[in-house]
């Protein structure tokens, strides 16, 4: 298991100004109603993940913040999820996210290929965005689609059996 200790960002105005919007805090109260009151901690992955994606695919420090602060745990433990699951960015992205899973399946069935094919393609490593900004490319642990190996996931969507040809069919279907 790979641990990313990428650096945390500095706070942007813009998220001052839009985080925790009632929407945001109505989607985050919907997880936290899943637990025991006293248990509001158990909804960190979700609540992460709503403010990511709300924020256009990265954490700043700043978000991570408040939703310790909405969750009542201390910091820490937040940045704690934040940098050991890789769905979650610290650093701006592109709106597109192509994440290459490279677990024991997928390595067996040809992922190591698929990343040196966006490699030379693209021109992009793993964690780095294409010059154009068309996407964040990521070599990412086992997405659960073992069976059907080499997966990746691009956007919200799982593709699995991938091959070359048909992830770059994906790649040029991102806007
Ligand atoms: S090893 Fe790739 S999806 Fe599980």
């Amino acid at each position: 298991m790979s641990f990313r200790a990428a650096p945390l960002s500095v706070p942007s105005d813009r998220d001052k100004e839009t985080l925790f919007t009632p929407e945001i805090r109505a989607e985050i109260d919907r997880h936290i109603a899943k637990y025991p009151v006293e248990w509001k901690q158990s909804a960190v992955m979700p609540a992460l993940t709503l403010v990511q994606e709300y924020n256009g695919g990265w954490l700043s420090r700043e978000l991570m913040d408040d939703v310790a602060a909405y969750l009542d745990m201390p910091q820490v433990s937040v940045y704690e999820v934040a940098t050991f699951y890789g769905m979650y960015d610290l650093e701006p992205t592109a709106p597109n996210k192509v994440c290459v899973c490279n677990s024991v399946s997928c390595m067996l069935c040809g992922s190591e290929d698929l990343i040196s094919h966006v490699e030379k393609k693209y021109g992009v490593k793993p964690g780095e965005t294409t010059s154009d900004g068309r996407f964040t490319f990521k070599e990412v642990e086992c997405l659960g689609a073992c069976r059907h190996a080499p997966a990746v996931l691009v956007g919200k969507t799982y593709h699995e059996s991938l091959s070359a040809r048909k992830l770059d069919e994906l790649i040029e279907g991102l806007e």
